[in-house]
């Protein structure tokens, strides 16, 4: 489980070792991890820490490693490390959009090709992406492109594996209280705009959990984000204009 020293990862943690599961919980902040292990052993689960950048390949061949170690085998793993970046296209610095392709789109592969060599039939891989890999949004062009990436690595690895029975799940969250917005790269002072007051990070653990059991294709957190999104693609010139308030300063 990738990002579990925050927010959607971190509550994903609680709810997979709720659930009897043996959970890795990987990130770079050691600190948070130990004391998420803490909180689940004190309640009955069982989970260790691994820290990990996703980004550094040595870094998670030891994560899978270490996984493969204390618990014999890795039956899922959770893609949901991930990093936001505001700024119009046309401010955009190519290092910053280059980092978070690393983070969003580069530490999945990563983490896929270090896992899927240990994975069994009934293997089951979630990918994190977003509402907004489905549509991209202005302000915040370069994060939308790469959780298209990923869904795009996420619908071609889907078939490839379709016959080896490990399972490819995408989760779409819409806005969702955590400490994401705070996390992001900036590439100015953007003002931070209205957003939807958004679901708790528990609501989409628990959507991602039931994606780790049942490994579905695509995973919508609410009505809403799932009618957005049909929206967006039935009318994209529609969605244009519409979108056009949210473009300005
Ligand atoms: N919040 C939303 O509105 C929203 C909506 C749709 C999708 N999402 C997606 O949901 C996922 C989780 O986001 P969140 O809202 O929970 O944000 P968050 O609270 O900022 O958590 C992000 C997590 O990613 C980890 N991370 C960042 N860079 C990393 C790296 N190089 N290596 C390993 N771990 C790294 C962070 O841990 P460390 O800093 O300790 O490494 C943290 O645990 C992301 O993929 C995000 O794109 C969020």
């Amino acid at each position: 489980m990738t990002g579990a020293s925050s927010g959607i990862g971190e509550a994903t943690a609680r709810e997979l070792a709720s659930r009897g599961a043996s959970v890795v919980v990987a990130a770079r902040d050691a600190e948070k991890l130990e004391a998420l292990v803490g909180e689940v052993s004190a309640s009955g689960g069982l989970a260790i820490f691994a820290k990990t950048d996703v980004t550094d390949r040595e870094s998670v061949e030891a994560m899978v490693g270490r996984t493969v170690e204390e618990f014999g085998a890795l039956d899922i793993l959770v893609n949901n490390a991930g990093l936001g970046l505001s700024g119009r296209v046309s401010e955009l610095r190519p290092e910053d959009l280059r980092y978070v392709f690393e983070v969003n789109t580069v530490g999945p592969l990563n983490c896929i090709q270090a896992a899927l060599p240990r994975m069994g039939r009934g293997g089951r891989i979630v990918n994190v992406s977003s509402v907004v890999g489905k549509r991209a949004i202005p302000k915040v062009g370069g994060y939308c492109a790469s959780k298209f990436a990923l869904n795009a690595l996420s619908d071609a690895l889907r078939v490839e594996l379709a016959k080896g029975g490990v399972s490819v799940t995408s989760v779409y969250p819409g806005t969702t209280r955590t400490s994401f917005r705070e996390n992001s790269r900036r590439t100015r002072d953007e003002k931070r705009g209205w957003r939807p007051k958004g679901v708790t990070p528990e609501r989409v653990a628990a959507s991602i959990a039931d994606a780790a059991e049942k490994g579905p294709r695509d995973v919508y957190v609410t009505l809403a984000d799932r009618l957005f999104v049909a929206g967006v693609t039935l009318l994209p010139g529609l969605a244009d204009r519409a979108l056009r308030s949210w473009a300005k300063d």
